[in-house]
């Protein structure tokens, strides 16, 4: 599979170290919208062919899958853009600026039966089925609380600061959080309190969520764009938690059952990245002939892009 990136930016270096190294994938292309840029990028990363505008990598007709690396802001009129010239996506998160966008990109992408993708890369990894294994197995009870921070300091990024770009915590980091109660809890969520603290750009810049949800489980997530946070999950049961050592990319999994005794710890598999599960999800559902990757369906893509509407409009942020 040739990839083609977008955006010759921070996270599209990570993904063209990863690809040079995954198994039966490469990259081939990167598009910048300037041509040095891309040339400079292409001559660090190894990559093929260097393009100085973003169609010029669409038209290519050995790019598989384009890959769009830009701010939020920019996903839908990019992967609107590749989708009509039949190009397969994986687009990074926050999928879309807004569930509208999100919408209109996937029913796009059916009506012209190319695949789309989310590269929220968490759904992809192992520690999904190794955690909801723990989780079924009994060994920490029944679930009754989740605790997860998700805080780093990029606040001086402009893409973070700026409105105009999508910028904000929970586009960024939030939509971690979210995607983690979906993925480990099994109640729907019944309601919601939040808050949250603006930047001097009108952004959203920290927030609390907390949720009660259908089977009685308490959510507790807490998100900062301007502050390093200890980045841990923990699911609390009856009969002792489960840790995360780290929310988005964890090396291993503790089971404790009093007062920090670790009963059990899982080392989790060494991986390149971590992007590689991704990539290989989006090899695969190709070769099956998929327009969605059965890790990420559409459908959660859609109810995270709402849930994310739903509170940014209690904060006012657009
Ligand atoms: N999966 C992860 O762990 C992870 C981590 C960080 C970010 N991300 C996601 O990756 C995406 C990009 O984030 P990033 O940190 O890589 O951002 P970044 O370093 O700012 O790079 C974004 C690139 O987008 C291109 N771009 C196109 N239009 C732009 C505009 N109007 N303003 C600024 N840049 C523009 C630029 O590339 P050219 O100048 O080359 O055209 C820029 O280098 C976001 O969706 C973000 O949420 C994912």
């Amino acid at each position: 599979m040739n990839v083609g990136i977008i955006g010759a930016g921070h996270i599209a270096e990570k993904m063209a170290t990863t690809l040079g190294r995954v198994e039966d994938c490469s990259c081939l292309a990167i598009a910048s919208r300037s041509l040095e840029k891309a040339q400079d990028f292409a001559a660090r990363f190894g990559v093929a062919r260097a393009y100085g505008s973003y169609d010029n990598l669409l038209a290519d007709p050995d790019v598989d899958l384009v890959y769009v690396a830009t701010p939020h802001s920019c996903h839908f009129d990019i992967t609107r853009r590749a989708i009509l010239a039949g190009k397969p996506c994986l687009v990074e998160k926050s999928f879309m600026a807004n569930a509208t966008e999100a919408a209109a990109i996937i029913a796009l992408a059916r009506e012209n039966g190319v695949f789309v993708a989310e590269a929220i890369w968490p759904r992809y990894m192992p520690v999904l089925g190794i955690a909801r294994e723990v989780l079924a197995s009994g060994v920490i009870g029944k679930p009754v609380t989740v605790n997860a921070t998700l805080a780093y300091n990029v606040s001086e990024k402009e893409r973070i600061q700026s409105p105009e770009l999508g910028g904000g915590a929970l586009l960024d980091l939030g939509v971690y959080l979210l995607n983690f109660v979906r993925m480990y809890c099994d109640g729907q969520i019944e309601q919601i309190s939040t808050s949250c603290v603006k930047s001097p750009t009108g952004v959203d810049a920290s927030e609390n969520i907390s949720m009660t949800l259908s089977d009685g489980t308490l959510v507790s997530l807490q998100c900062s764009a301007w502050s390093q946070g200890d980045n841990q999950a923990v699911i609390a049961g009856t009969s002792g938690y489960l840790v995360f050592n780290d929310l988005i990319n964890p090396t291993k999994l503790l089971i404790c059952r009093k007062r920090h005794i670790v009963e059990r710890e899982i080392v989790l598999p060494e991986q390149i990245t971590g992007f590689e599960y991704q990539v290989r999800a989006c090899r695969d559902a190709l070769a099956s002939g998929l327009l969605e990757p059965p890790q990420m369906p559409h459908s959660e893509t859609l109810y995270i892009m709402h849930l994310m509407d739903r509170l940014r409009s209690e904060w006012g942020t657009v």
